[in-house]
């Protein structure tokens, strides 16, 4: 299935030399914003935000308005006609004709692949439920590219909810792609980082191993990537409460780590990262929060200039055959083409919209 429109839906969608060149046009940006203010006079950017954000929305908003451009959107489906049971392929089929770029960020895995199958402008991925967060990625592309000045041979330790964390995910995929990257996973047996990306790491020849506690790890590490766990995607109060404060990065554990070790957190914290750490000069989170307003406005930039077609479904429709992730926009919106990939493996199946997998 095509379209005639360029989307961001998975960084995977585009092979590393174009992401890079997103990245080195945020750097670009960041060095001499001036230059882009009127690079996107005239066109207008609408932001769908389903689900509650402060950094990606405001970034994406600022982002446009940097370049000369305009903004539109919903950040309270509740205030538009979502509240009326309007579907995603009717109100982004509207909006793309309000628009000339449509911010999605949803609380179902695969609800912006669902919009770039039927929206009349590109598409960008702003955070499915717990599958991926590219802008978040492209963001903290641009942090360690400027604060580690390389994308290679790190050892990255990523701690906390890391199940459904879809901004370490999305950077388990990128970062994979690039050579001698190690992944030290730091989680409780519960929050494990899921099957697929495991298996992704490998296929890519990176590394990764798999702890219970941030002492056994830290001291090892050029990043450490601190989540929140995500109360919002657990099934029950009592789960979450299990798992909450369970990992806490203070200023004592801190001590452990190397000098040039930096911390990075897509944010919001609750309270994984004590305020006192804010001071170590390692604490990279709010300047990371910084760098995704360059990185947007390089990838709105990309996406207007380019103008190219998508792929959008590229797997098959079995018949009888849905995904068994009851949190997969396949199982909210039924017109959708329940769509899969296979690995060579009929009996093995892949979710286009959420990734999961299905034996059949
Ligand atoms: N990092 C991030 O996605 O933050 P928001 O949820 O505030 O957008």
């Amino acid at each position: 299935m095509h379209s005639e429109y360029q989307h961001l839906i998975d960084l995977s969608d585009y092979p590393v030399s174009w992401w890079k060149k997103v990245v080195e046009l945020g750097e670009e940006i960041r060095n001499d914003p001036s230059k882009f203010a009127h690079e996107c006079d005239g066109k207008v950017m609408a932001t769908l935000f389903y689900e509650p954000s402060t950094r990606t929305q405001m970034s994406f908003q600022t982002a446009m308005i940097r370049l000369g451009g305009k903004i539109i959107g919903f950040d309270n489906p509740a205030n538009s006609s979502v509240s009326k049971g309007e579907t995603i392929k009717d109100t982004t089929k509207i909006v793309s004709n309000y628009a000339d770029v449509l911010v999605m960020r949803h609380p179902i895995a695969g609800a912006s692949k669902a919009a770039s199958l039927t929206a009349d402008c590109p598409v960008i991925n702003a955070g499915d439920g717990g599958h991926l967060h590219p802008t978040q990625t492209l963001t903290d592309l641009l942090t360690l590219k400027i604060e580690k000045k390389t994308l290679s041979g790190l050892t990255v330790g990523m701690c906390g909810d890391l199940i459904n964390g879809r901004t370490v995910h999305s950077l388990c995929k990128a970062l994979s792609m690039f050579s001698n990257n190690k992944f030290i996973f730091i989680s409780t047996p519960e929050l494990r980082m899921p099957a697929y990306i495991k298996d992704i790491i490998k296929a890519n020849g990176s590394t990764f191993e798999e702890v219970n506690t941030l002492e056994e790890a830290i001291g090892s590490l050029d990043v450490l990537y601190m989540t929140r766990i995500q109360q919002e995607r657990f099934a029950s109060k009592e789960e979450y409460l299990a798992q909450k404060n369970t990992y806490v990065l203070d200023r004592k554990k801190m001590q452990l780590a190397k000098p040039d070790m930096i911390v990075m957190h897509p944010l919001p914290r609750v309270d994984e990262i004590t305020v006192d750490v804010d001071d170590d000069k390692r604490a990279m989170y709010f300047t990371q929060a910084k760098y995704g307003v360059f990185v947007r406005m390089a990838l709105i930039l990309t996406i207007l200039r380019e103008k190219k077609s998508s792929e959008t479904l590229k797997g098959k429709v079995y018949s009888g055959v849905r995904c068994s992730n009851p949190r997969c926009i396949t199982n909210h919106e039924e017109y959708l083409p329940k769509s899969f990939l296979s690995s060579g493996d009929e009996t093995l199946l892949e979710c286009e919209y959420c990734d999961e997998r299905k034996l059949i």
